[in-house]
């Protein structure tokens, strides 16, 4: 807990999960070890520290982890997902080496998980499990690979807007409740296929202005504890509303602040919880969105430096 924001503690926190091969907890995580890459080369990214993990090994690994089909494992020898090749190719994006792949096998990996007559997105060839995340998943992948032009946008759209809701929210396929994941990722695969006019923004930013409580963090639907990866979520959506305005900052930064680990750096869910690395980049990704701490901006849609945006093909 403390009310000021501690970057160096929080970057030799994201430094030391890169020295723990002898540990439990490195073995364990191990099923989700690219997506754990770009969430911490994210986040120094963000604190004006990229440089703090070594490139060439970064870039060598995530190499190590493609599938002949041209999608990337979490870790050498595991199965290709749509999440870790998303996270593979952020990663890339951020050390500019997109050229240590070949664009062409990847899309094609990417674009063989839609479905052609609903326009939803699988996380994988052998699964079934077909949501929005995959939709924004692959779209942002292709976009940043200059590919978007091989997948069927207007189909995928089609199938976000199924997912529409009463509330104005989006839930993460067609008629799940609205969920403030749901909406993010709705959002964002709007935002890249340049379809926000889908969007009912002013009733859609009511229900994510209604996610804050009165301690100041965000949920991610009514009734649920407030948790740190929801400032952004939520904070993400409303910025690619142009709403930031309709939450109170002040409160959702002592909120974050609060979930800081003051010993080992890192940001956990909520205040006296374990740190971990995806709250750690997400609560210093809506701070940065938040204009606070000096941070360097940071893409709502992409969740990506702004800085590097220009370099996206489209
Ligand atoms: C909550 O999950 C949030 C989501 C499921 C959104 C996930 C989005 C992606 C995986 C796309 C990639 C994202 C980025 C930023 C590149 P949860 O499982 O914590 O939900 P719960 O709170 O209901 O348990
Ligand atoms: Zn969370």
């Amino acid at each position: 807990m403390s009310s000021e924001f501690m970057r160096e503690k929080h970057i030799a926190y994201i430094q030391s999960l890169d020295n723990k091969q002898d540990e439990l907890e490195y073995w364990l995580s191990e099923h989700l070890r690219m997506s754990g890459i770009y969430w911490g080369l994210t986040a120094l990214d963000l604190m004006g520290a990229r440089d703090m993990l070594p490139r060439e090994k970064v870039i060598e690994y995530v190499k190590s982890c493609q599938h002949p089909n041209g999608g990337f494992g979490a870790h050498p020898g595991h199965d290709p997902h749509l999440l870790y090749t998303l996270s593979a190719i952020q990663i890339l994006f951020i050390q500019d080496a997109l050229d240590a792949v070949d664009a062409d096998i990847v899309a094609k990996f990417v674009t063989s998980l839609q479905d052609p007559e609903t326009g939803t997105v699988r996380g994988d060839v052998t699964g079934d499990e077909a949501d929005t995340r995959f939709v924004y998943a692959a779209m942002q992948c292709l976009s940043i690979l200059g590919k978007l032009d091989q997948f069927d946008v207007a189909k995928a759209v089609e199938y976000i807007d199924q997912c529409k809701n009463y509330d104005g929210g989006y839930g993460f396929v067609p008629g799940a409740e609205s969920h403030a994941g749901g909406v993010f990722t709705s959002l964002g695969a709007l935002a890249i296929a340049n379809r926000l006019d889908l969007v009912d923004k002013d009733l859609l930013s009511w229900w994510l202005c209604e996610r804050q409580l009165p301690a100041g963090g965000l949920n991610g639907r009514p009734e649920k504890l407030p948790d740190v990866c929801y400032s952004w979520w939520v904070l993400s959506s409303l910025a690619i509303l142009g709403r930031l305005d309709w939450i109170d900052r002040q409160k959702l930064r002592e909120f974050i602040l609060d979930a800081q680990d003051d010993e080992q750096g890192g940001i956990a869910d909520r205040k006296g919880d374990m740190v971990d690395v995806f709250h750690t980049l997400f609560g210093i990704a809506a701070l940065s969105l938040l204009g606070f701490e000096n941070l360097e901006p940071v893409n709502p849609v992409y969740c990506l430096p702004e800085r590097i945006m220009g370099r996206v093909k489209m």
